[in-house]
Protein backbone atom coordinates (compact mmCIF):
# COMPACT_ATOMS: atom_id res chain seq x y z
CA UNK A 1 0.00 0.00 0.00
CA UNK A 2 1.44 3.26 -1.15
CA UNK A 3 1.70 6.13 2.14
CA UNK A 4 -1.06 8.10 2.22
CA UNK A 5 0.09 12.09 2.31
CA UNK A 6 -1.97 14.30 4.47
CA UNK A 7 -3.67 17.68 4.01
CA UNK A 8 -3.00 20.35 6.93
CA UNK A 9 -6.79 20.03 7.43
CA UNK A 10 -6.16 16.28 8.05
CA UNK A 11 -3.16 17.04 9.77
CA UNK A 12 -5.66 19.17 12.53
CA UNK A 13 -8.38 16.25 12.50
CA UNK A 14 -5.40 13.97 13.73
CA UNK A 15 -4.08 16.57 16.19
CA UNK A 16 -8.23 16.59 17.65
CA UNK A 17 -7.26 13.00 18.39
CA UNK A 18 -4.17 13.24 19.91
CA UNK A 19 -5.17 15.93 21.68
CA UNK A 20 -7.90 14.17 23.52
CA UNK A 21 -5.49 10.76 24.02
CA UNK A 22 -2.74 12.67 25.09
CA UNK A 23 -5.31 14.38 27.82
CA UNK A 24 -6.65 10.48 28.98
CA UNK A 25 -3.21 9.37 29.30
CA UNK A 26 -2.77 12.41 31.85
CA UNK A 27 -5.75 11.75 33.46
CA UNK A 28 -4.76 7.73 33.86
CA UNK A 29 -1.22 8.22 34.37
CA UNK A 30 -2.57 11.00 37.80
CA UNK A 31 -4.87 7.90 38.96
CA UNK A 32 -1.91 5.36 39.23
CA UNK A 33 -0.85 4.09 42.44
CA UNK A 34 -0.62 1.05 44.45
CA UNK A 35 -3.94 -0.58 44.34
CA UNK A 36 -5.99 0.66 41.54
CA UNK A 37 -6.82 -1.97 38.86
CA UNK A 38 -6.34 -1.97 35.31
CA UNK A 39 -9.83 -2.18 34.69
CA UNK A 40 -10.58 0.55 36.46
CA UNK A 41 -7.42 2.56 34.63
CA UNK A 42 -9.38 1.78 31.30
CA UNK A 43 -12.59 3.07 33.05
CA UNK A 44 -11.47 6.01 33.10
CA UNK A 45 -10.58 6.38 29.43
CA UNK A 46 -14.06 5.00 28.50
CA UNK A 47 -15.54 7.57 30.15
CA UNK A 48 -13.01 10.88 28.96
CA UNK A 49 -13.64 8.85 25.37
CA UNK A 50 -17.05 9.23 25.26
CA UNK A 51 -17.10 12.66 27.22
CA UNK A 52 -15.19 13.89 23.82
CA UNK A 53 -17.16 12.31 21.16
CA UNK A 54 -14.28 9.69 20.63
CA UNK A 55 -13.85 6.18 20.33
CA UNK A 56 -11.33 4.36 21.35
CA UNK A 57 -9.60 1.83 18.44
CA UNK A 58 -8.20 -0.58 20.40
CA UNK A 59 -12.03 -1.98 21.51
CA UNK A 60 -13.10 -4.66 19.13
CA UNK A 61 -9.84 -4.73 17.03
CA UNK A 62 -9.55 -8.07 14.87
CA UNK A 63 -7.99 -11.06 16.06
CA UNK A 64 -7.47 -14.49 14.16
CA UNK A 65 -10.77 -15.94 15.83
CA UNK A 66 -14.40 -14.28 14.08
CA UNK A 67 -16.24 -12.22 16.89
CA UNK A 68 -13.45 -12.28 19.22
CA UNK A 69 -12.33 -8.77 19.04
CA UNK A 70 -9.69 -6.93 21.40
CA UNK A 71 -11.92 -6.25 24.67
CA UNK A 72 -11.49 -2.91 25.33
CA UNK A 73 -11.06 1.05 24.42
CA UNK A 74 -7.07 0.92 26.01
CA UNK A 75 -3.89 -1.57 26.26
CA UNK A 76 -2.23 -1.81 29.74
CA UNK A 77 0.81 -3.74 30.08
CA UNK A 78 2.23 -4.53 33.70
CA UNK A 79 5.86 -5.24 34.11
CA UNK A 80 7.01 -7.79 32.12
CA UNK A 81 4.13 -7.46 29.60
CA UNK A 82 5.31 -5.62 26.76
CA UNK A 83 2.16 -4.08 24.49
CA UNK A 84 -1.42 -5.56 24.36
CA UNK A 85 -2.28 -5.99 27.97
CA UNK A 86 -5.89 -6.50 28.88
CA UNK A 87 -7.16 -4.08 30.87
CA UNK A 88 -8.30 -6.54 34.11
CA UNK A 89 -8.74 -7.01 38.23
CA UNK A 90 -4.94 -7.00 38.16
CA UNK A 91 -4.12 -4.23 41.13
CA UNK A 92 -0.95 -2.42 40.60
CA UNK A 93 1.72 -2.73 43.49
CA UNK A 94 4.81 -0.38 44.40
CA UNK A 95 7.48 -0.92 42.44
CA UNK A 96 5.44 -2.07 39.32
CA UNK A 97 6.27 0.04 35.97
CA UNK A 98 2.59 0.27 33.42
CA UNK A 99 2.24 1.25 29.57
CA UNK A 100 -0.91 3.32 28.80
CA UNK A 101 -2.01 3.30 24.85
CA UNK A 102 -4.75 4.85 23.86
CA UNK A 103 -5.91 5.17 19.73
CA UNK A 104 -8.83 8.10 19.93
CA UNK A 105 -10.68 8.12 16.39
CA UNK A 106 -13.11 11.11 16.26
CA UNK A 107 -14.77 12.83 12.90
CA UNK A 108 -12.90 9.88 11.11
CA UNK A 109 -9.44 10.18 12.28
CA UNK A 110 -7.01 8.64 14.30
CA UNK A 111 -4.09 9.03 16.67
CA UNK A 112 -1.83 6.53 19.19
CA UNK A 113 -0.34 7.46 22.02
CA UNK A 114 1.59 5.58 24.65
CA UNK A 115 3.58 6.19 28.13
CA UNK A 116 5.07 4.09 30.62
CA UNK A 117 4.88 5.24 34.12
CA UNK A 118 6.06 4.31 37.48
CA UNK A 119 3.64 3.07 40.17
CA UNK A 120 5.03 4.89 43.53
CA UNK A 121 8.53 4.28 43.63
CA UNK A 122 10.27 2.07 41.28
CA UNK A 123 13.91 0.71 41.23
CA UNK A 124 16.81 2.52 39.68
CA UNK A 125 17.16 0.10 36.45
CA UNK A 126 13.44 0.82 36.14
CA UNK A 127 13.74 4.33 36.28
CA UNK A 128 16.52 4.28 33.84
CA UNK A 129 14.71 1.46 31.62
CA UNK A 130 11.32 4.66 31.45
CA UNK A 131 13.91 7.14 31.09
CA UNK A 132 16.04 5.73 28.01
CA UNK A 133 12.86 4.78 26.39
CA UNK A 134 10.94 8.43 26.59
CA UNK A 135 15.20 9.70 25.38
CA UNK A 136 14.83 6.95 22.25
CA UNK A 137 11.68 8.40 21.23
CA UNK A 138 12.56 11.91 21.36
CA UNK A 139 15.82 11.34 19.96
CA UNK A 140 13.73 10.11 16.59
CA UNK A 141 11.36 12.88 16.81
CA UNK A 142 14.23 15.57 17.18
CA UNK A 143 15.69 13.72 13.84
CA UNK A 144 12.45 13.60 11.77
CA UNK A 145 13.35 15.78 8.11
CA UNK A 146 12.10 15.52 5.32
CA UNK A 147 14.15 13.86 2.67
CA UNK A 148 15.84 11.79 5.51
CA UNK A 149 15.22 7.83 4.80
CA UNK A 150 13.50 6.08 8.50
CA UNK A 151 17.02 3.85 8.36
CA UNK A 152 18.91 6.83 9.60
CA UNK A 153 17.11 7.28 12.58
CA UNK A 154 16.08 3.56 13.54
CA UNK A 155 19.53 2.75 13.73
CA UNK A 156 19.89 5.74 16.35
CA UNK A 157 17.35 4.35 18.30
CA UNK A 158 18.58 1.01 18.39
CA UNK A 159 22.25 2.27 18.97
CA UNK A 160 20.89 4.62 22.07
CA UNK A 161 18.80 1.61 23.45
CA UNK A 162 21.80 -0.54 23.32
CA UNK A 163 24.20 1.44 24.51
CA UNK A 164 22.84 2.08 27.63
CA UNK A 165 22.61 -1.68 27.99
CA UNK A 166 18.66 -2.42 26.85
CA UNK A 167 17.16 -4.27 24.25
CA UNK A 168 14.76 -2.85 21.47
CA UNK A 169 11.40 -5.51 20.80
CA UNK A 170 11.77 -6.54 17.06
CA UNK A 171 8.13 -7.88 16.73
CA UNK A 172 6.36 -4.91 17.05
CA UNK A 173 7.09 -1.50 15.17
CA UNK A 174 5.41 1.98 14.88
CA UNK A 175 3.21 2.53 11.66
CA UNK A 176 1.64 4.81 9.30
CA UNK A 177 -1.64 6.62 10.62
CA UNK A 178 -4.45 8.32 9.70
CA UNK A 179 -8.16 7.40 8.75
CA UNK A 180 -6.73 4.01 9.83
CA UNK A 181 -5.07 3.50 12.84
CA UNK A 182 -2.43 1.21 11.16
CA UNK A 183 -1.32 2.13 7.74
CA UNK A 184 1.86 1.99 5.63
CA UNK A 185 4.89 2.36 6.24
CA UNK A 186 6.70 0.48 9.36
CA UNK A 187 8.05 2.51 11.86
CA UNK A 188 10.88 0.43 13.28
CA UNK A 189 12.81 1.06 15.98
CA UNK A 190 16.10 -0.81 14.75
CA UNK A 191 17.60 -1.88 11.63
CA UNK A 192 18.42 -5.11 9.67
CA UNK A 193 18.77 -6.07 6.01
CA UNK A 194 15.18 -6.96 5.84
CA UNK A 195 13.92 -4.11 7.67
CA UNK A 196 16.21 -2.22 4.82
CA UNK A 197 13.93 -3.33 1.92
CA UNK A 198 10.86 -1.67 3.44
CA UNK A 199 12.73 1.81 3.74
CA UNK A 200 10.96 5.01 2.92
CA UNK A 201 12.63 8.75 2.81
CA UNK A 202 10.17 10.90 4.96
CA UNK A 203 7.82 13.48 2.96
CA UNK A 204 5.89 16.51 4.49
CA UNK A 205 2.36 15.18 5.05
CA UNK A 206 3.60 11.97 6.14
CA UNK A 207 1.58 11.04 9.37
CA UNK A 208 3.57 8.86 11.55
CA UNK A 209 3.21 6.44 15.01
CA UNK A 210 6.26 6.33 16.57
CA UNK A 211 7.02 3.46 19.10
CA UNK A 212 9.77 2.10 20.68
CA UNK A 213 9.44 -0.68 22.74
CA UNK A 214 12.49 -1.39 25.04
CA UNK A 215 13.27 -4.38 27.12
CA UNK A 216 15.70 -4.97 29.96
CA UNK A 217 16.77 -8.11 29.41
CA UNK A 218 16.61 -10.47 26.55
CA UNK A 219 14.41 -9.13 23.10
CA UNK A 220 12.45 -12.35 22.88
CA UNK A 221 8.54 -12.16 23.30
CA UNK A 222 5.99 -14.59 24.18
CA UNK A 223 2.17 -13.95 23.59
CA UNK A 224 0.18 -15.03 26.85
CA UNK A 225 -2.76 -17.68 26.81
CA UNK A 226 -5.54 -14.87 26.43
CA UNK A 227 -3.61 -14.79 22.70
CA UNK A 228 -2.98 -10.49 23.32
CA UNK A 229 -0.36 -9.86 25.99
CA UNK A 230 3.05 -9.64 24.53
CA UNK A 231 5.58 -10.04 27.69
CA UNK A 232 9.30 -10.59 27.31
CA UNK A 233 10.22 -14.07 26.94
CA UNK A 234 12.92 -13.90 30.30
CA UNK A 235 10.02 -11.72 32.12
CA UNK A 236 11.98 -8.62 32.62
CA UNK A 237 10.70 -5.49 32.21
CA UNK A 238 9.72 -3.37 29.37
CA UNK A 239 8.90 0.41 28.03
CA UNK A 240 6.89 1.68 25.60
CA UNK A 241 6.41 5.16 24.55
CA UNK A 242 4.55 6.31 21.94
CA UNK A 243 3.66 9.87 20.06
CA UNK A 244 1.94 10.42 17.03
CA UNK A 245 3.38 12.93 14.62
CA UNK A 246 2.91 14.88 11.01
CA UNK A 247 6.48 15.46 8.88
CA UNK A 248 6.22 19.53 8.08
CA UNK A 249 8.49 21.35 5.50
CA UNK A 250 11.24 21.65 8.23
CA UNK A 251 11.30 18.67 10.98
CA UNK A 252 7.87 17.13 12.81
CA UNK A 253 5.23 18.22 14.58
CA UNK A 254 4.29 16.13 18.00
CA UNK A 255 0.05 15.85 17.61
CA UNK A 256 -0.61 13.80 20.34
CA UNK A 257 1.75 16.80 23.08
CA UNK A 258 -1.13 18.10 24.50
CA UNK A 259 -0.97 21.67 22.83
CA UNK A 260 -4.56 22.32 21.52
CA UNK A 261 -6.26 22.28 18.15
CA UNK A 262 -7.63 24.58 16.18
CA UNK A 263 -10.71 25.74 17.75
CA UNK A 264 -10.38 24.13 20.89
N1 LIG B 1 -2.27 1.18 20.10
C1 LIG B 1 -1.62 0.00 19.59
C2 LIG B 1 -0.49 0.46 18.71
O1 LIG B 1 0.30 1.21 19.19
C3 LIG B 1 -2.57 -0.93 18.91
C4 LIG B 1 -3.67 -1.38 19.78
S1 LIG B 1 -4.82 -2.29 18.92
C5 LIG B 1 -4.94 -3.73 19.75
O2 LIG B 1 -0.33 0.17 17.55
F1 LIG B 1 -6.03 -4.28 19.37
F2 LIG B 1 -3.92 -4.45 19.48
F3 LIG B 1 -5.01 -3.51 21.02
CO1 LIG C 1 -0.58 2.65 20.55
CO1 LIG D 1 0.79 2.39 17.47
Amino acid sequence: MPIIIKSRHEIEMMRRCGYIGHHILRKMAKAVRPGITTAELNQIARIELQKAGAIGLSKNYPTYKPNEGYPAETCISVNEEIVHGIPGPRRLKEGDVVTLDIAPAVDGYCADTAITVPVGTISPENEKLLRITKEALDLALSLIKPGKLWSEIARLIQHKVESNGFNVVREFVGHGVGKRMHEDPKVPNFMTAEQLRSDFKLRPGMTLAVEPMVVSGDREVEQLEDNWTIVTADRSFAAHFEHTVAVTENGCDVLTDGRAPWGI
